[in-house]
C-alpha cells in the first residue's frame, strides 16, 4: 500500500528513520532546505558525528541501492504516499513561546505539492494543540484539501536518542495519533514495517501531550537527583552511594545528578506541553524542575571557583580545560548543551577556557580541540561536564604530570573521589561532597 515515503528534515529524527524505510525495500526521498546536508547524503555519508552504531553503514547501504535519495526539492511529495515531517522545534524561552519558523515553513511546502490521499504526520515534538489550531489549518488553507477527507494526517513523536537513534526507532513502543480511525489504521500500517515495539493508536492531542510530558517527567526526575546532589554536596556526603540506596527501596527509581541538562528535547519539552495549556493553566512544578537544572553548569563552575579560593587561588587568569562540549557522552550534539554554561561562568570569572571534546568539530567561533593531553597541558584546572568514554581511561599520572595545578572538578561521575585524592588530586564532584 506504502511505496514512495518523503521525510522532511534529515537531521537525528529524519535521517535514521529515513534509512530504515529505505531498507525495508521503501523509495525514500529525504528533503532538507541545507545543500551541504543532501549532498552529504547523496554521497552516502552520514550526516550525524558521533558513536551512531550501525548507522553510517545502513545509509551507505541504502543509498548505493538507491532506495534513498536526499533533495531540496519539494515537487518529490507530488508521488509520495507518506510524507513525515521530521524538521527541528526549539522553543523561545524569552518570548515564551515555540519557534515554528521551520515547521510552518515545511507544512507550506509540503501542502503546495502534495496530492490527494497522502499520508501526512508529523513525527517533530509540539505543543498540544498545534496539530489542530497550526498543522491542520497550514495544510488545509494551502492544498485546498480537507483533513480526513482528501488527505490524512497523524501525530507520531519520536522516542530517539543520539547514539541510540536506529535502536530506539526499532525497539522501542511508538504512539500514533490521527485524525480519524482510518489514519490510525494507516499509521500502524506504516509504522509496522520498522518499528518492533508496540505501537498504541491514539488521538492527535493525546499524542502530543504523551510526548511532551514523558520529556518533562524526565526533566523533573532529573530535577530531583540534582537537588539531591546539592543537599548531599552541603552534609558531606556521596549523592551517588545514596542514589544507590535510594533505589534499594520498592518503586524508587532515582535518576543520576549531574552537570546539567542539554540536548534538542529535555530543555525546551516541558516549556511546550506548559504552553499548550497557556493563559488557563500555569503548571508549576516541571518549571520550577527546569529552573534548577538550569542551575547546574554554573554550580560546576562555582565548585571550581570554591576549591581554588581554598587553595588560595583566584580563577582570574588561568587555564581551565574544559573537557567535553557534547551535551551527551560519545556524541556530537551540542544543542542546548550545559557545557556552553560552565564555560561561560569560568570566563565571567575571567579564567583562560580551554575546550577539548572528541566528537565535535566548532561551535559558533568556539576552538575545540580534538587531542586531550596537549589540550589539558598547563591547565589550572579540568573541569569535566561530558562522561565520554575517552575520559574513562585517561592517564591520570601523566596529566598530573603535566597540569600547573591537579584540579579536577567532576561533573558526571567519573571519577572515584578517594583514588582521585590518593593520587593527589583536588578533586570535586557534583554531589560529591
Ligand atoms: N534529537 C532527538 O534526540 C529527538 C528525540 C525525539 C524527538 N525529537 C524531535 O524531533 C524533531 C527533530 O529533531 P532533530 O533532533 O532531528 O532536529 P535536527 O535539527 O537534527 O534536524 C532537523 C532538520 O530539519 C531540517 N529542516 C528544517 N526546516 C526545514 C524545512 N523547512 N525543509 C526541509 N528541511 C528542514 C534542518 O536543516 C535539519 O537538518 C524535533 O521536534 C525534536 O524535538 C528529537
Amino acid at each position: 500500500m506504502f511505496k514512495n515515503i518523503v521525510i522532511v528534515g534529515t537531521g537525528y529524527v529524519g535521517i535514521p528513520v529515513a534509512a530504515m524505510f529505505a531498507d525495508k525495500g521503501f523509495n525514500v526521498v529525504g528533503i532538507n532546505r541545507t545543500k551541504e546536508k543532501v549532498d552529504l547524503i547523496n554521497k552516502g555519508l552520514c550526516p550525524i558525528e558521533g558513536d551512531e552504531p550501525n548507522l553510517p553503514e545502513l545509509i551507505d547501504k541504502v543509498v548505493k541501492n538507491k532506495k534513498l535519495v536526499a533533495t531540496t526539492d519539494y515537487s518529490v511529495c507530488k508521488t509520495a504516499d507518506a510524507i513525515l515531517i521530521c524538521v527541528e522545534t526549539p522553543f523561545d524561552s524569552d518570548k515564551w513561546e515555540p519557534k515554528y519558523d521551520s515547521l510552518k515553513s515545511a507544512l507550506k511546502s509540503v501542502a503546495e505539492n502534495m496530492s490527494k490521499n497522502s499520508l501526512v504526520i508529523v513525527e517533530s515534538t509540539i505543543a498540544p494543540t498545534t496539530m489542530e489550531t497550526l498543522v491542520k489549518p497550514i495544510l488545509e488553507n494551502t492544498s485546498k484539501m480537507e483533513a480526513g477527507k482528501d488527505f490524512l494526517l497523524g501525530n507520531c513523536p519520536e522516542r530517539v536518542m543520539p547514539g541510540k537513534l536506529l535502536y530506539n526507532i526499532e525497539n522501542l513502543s511508538r504512539v500514533c495519533g490521527g485524525i480519524n480511525e482510518e489514519t490510525r489504521e494507516r499509521m500502524l500500517q506504516l509504522y509496522s514495517h520498522i518499528v518492533k515495539g508496540e505501537l498504541y493508536p491514539t488521538d492527535c492531542i493525546t499524542a502530543e501531550v504523551v510526548k511532551t510530558a514523558e520529556n518533562a517527567y524526565r526533566d523533573v526526575e532529573i530535577a530531583f537527583a540534582n537537588e539531591v546532589a546539592l543537599i548531599c554536596e552541603k552534609l558531606g556526603i556521596n549523592v551517588y552511594e545514596v542514589r544507590e540506596l535510594v533505589n534499594k527501596a520498592p518503586y524508587r527509581n532515582m535518576h543520576l545528578p549531574g552537570a546539567g541538562v542539554g540536548g534538542h528535547c529535555l530543555p525546551k519539552d516541558s516549556l511546550l506541553l506548559s504552553y499548550g495549556v497557556k493563559g488557563i493553566l500555569t503548571p508549576e512544578l516541571m518549571i520550577l524542575a527546569r529552573n534548577l537544572n538550569k542551575k547546574m553548569p554554573s554550580h560546576t563552575a562555582g565548585l571550581l571557583i570554591d576549591v581554588m579560593k581554598e587553595k588560595g587561588m583566584d580563577v582570574k587568569g588561568k587555564k581551565i580545560a574544559v573537557c567535553g562540549f557534547a551535551y551527551l557522552e560519545n556524541s556530537d550534539d551540542t544543542r542546548n548543551t550545559p557545557s556552553l554554561g560552565v564555560i561561560n561562568s569560568l570566563k565571567e570569572k575571567g579564567a583562560i577556557v580551554e575546550i577539548h571534546d572528541p566528537f565535535v568539530k566548532s561551535y559558533e567561533g568556539l576552538e575545540i580541540k580534538k587531542d586531550f593531553y596537549s589540550c589539558v597541558k598547563d591547565s589550572d584546572a579540568l573541569v569535566f561536564v561530558t562522561a565520554h568514554s575517552e575520559y574513562k581511561n585517561i592517564d591520570l599520572n601523566k596529566i598530573k604530570g603535566t597540569m600547573k595545578t591537579p584540579i579536577i572538578i567532576d561533573g558526571r561521575n567519573i571519577f572515584d573521589k578517594e583514588e582521585m585524592i590518593k593520587r593527589g588530586f583536588h578533586y570535586r564532584g557534583v554531589g560529591k561532597g
